[in-house]
């Protein structure tokens, strides 16, 4: 049972929670994951561990409201408890020793991008982020990326920094040249058209794939995707790849065989809580 021990809002539909983890609050490290199960009979999830307080002995949750689980775990509030959290899972990031490292954030894989560029910053590596939302509203984590080093905001309608998608800032990073490296975390359209941009000038470009997950240790067969032309298991041989090897065509694909039955769950769930709220409310 982990406590809730802080619940903020930080973008439309992006909730922030930390929650007492102990053991996982001392070993993870950045690229690594958990798998929450909120409630009795509740889905398992797989969430980035975005941040870590040993002292307290908490850890970061960012989670995007978007389906029936995590619609179910944000409804939760400080001072209740998580049924279990299963981790720290995965592979952390390979971090570079020195050089420049460009960290990419697409809406809430900004959360995700962010452990990796403090691995990076303690590593002593110069960060550039490089962070999209939809608008103003959408964009998360600046404050926090700003303290590792120069942040580039950009949002798709222009209501705050520059107007665009992340790729037209990077295009313009690429032609000033002396980028060692890319991490880029987001929509999957948009880690494929980064890969697209770093593969002519040779820039190693690592991405975090989102395949759909089950148990989260390579049993299940749930996150597989193809790398290089081998399969691989994002669980337990990501779920950082490299970009230029990965095939971004069937990750689309294994991501969208779901959605009916998400969208039925959805509803149905949608419906309990009516009907929750009818009984407690009788008027
Ligand atoms: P979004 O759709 O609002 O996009 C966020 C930003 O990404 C945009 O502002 C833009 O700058 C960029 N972007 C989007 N589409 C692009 C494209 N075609 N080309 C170039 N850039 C593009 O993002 P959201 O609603 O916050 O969703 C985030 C996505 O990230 C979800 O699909 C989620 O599944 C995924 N995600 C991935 C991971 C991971 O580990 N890879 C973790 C969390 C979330
Ligand atoms: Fe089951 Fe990866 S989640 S094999």
């Amino acid at each position: 049972m982990n406590l809730i021990v802080k619940k903020q809002q930080i973008s439309p539909n992006v909730t922030r929670l930390d929650v007492v983890a102990p053991r996982i609050s001392q070993i993870r490290q950045p690229g690594q994951f958990i798998i929450v199960r909120a409630k009795e009979n509740s889905e398992r999830i797989p969430l980035t561990i975005a941040d870590a307080n040993p002292v307290c002995e908490t850890i970061t949750l960012v989670i995007q409201s978007v389906g029936r689980s995590t619609k179910e775990l944000v409804s939760m509030n400080v001072g209740e408890f998580i049924l279990d959290i299963v981790g720290p899972l995965g592979k952390p990031t390979e971090l570079i020793k020195s050089g420049t490292a460009v960290c990419v954030g697409g809406g809430v894989g900004t959360a995700v991008v962010y452990p990796i560029a403090c691995g990076l910053k303690s590593n002593g590596v110069k960060i550039i982020s490089v962070i999209g939302g939809r608008s103003k509203e959408w964009v998360i984590f600046e404050e926090e990326l700003s303290k590792l080093g120069e942040v580039v905001v950009c949002t798709d309608d222009g209501s705050y920094g520059k107007k665009g998608f992340v790729t037209e800032a990077i295009k313009e990073l690429i032609e000033h040249g002396g980028i060692d490296i890319v991490y880029a975390v987001g929509p999957v359209p948009m880690m494929r058209a980064i890969a697209e941009l770093t593969r002519g000038p040779k820039i190693k470009t690592i991405v975090s794939l989102n395949p759909i997950m089950v148990d989260g240790t390579g049993m299940c067969g749930g996150c597989r995707v193809k790398v290089g032309g081998k399969n691989k298991f994002a669980c337990v041989d990501g779920p950082e790849f490299d970009g230029h090897l990965v095939d971004f065509n069937l990750l689309m694909d294994r991501l969208t065989t779901y959605r009916p039955y998400e969208q039925e769950a959805l509803e149905s769930h949608e419906e309990e809580c009516k009907i929750g709220l009818g009984k407690s409310n009788p008027a």
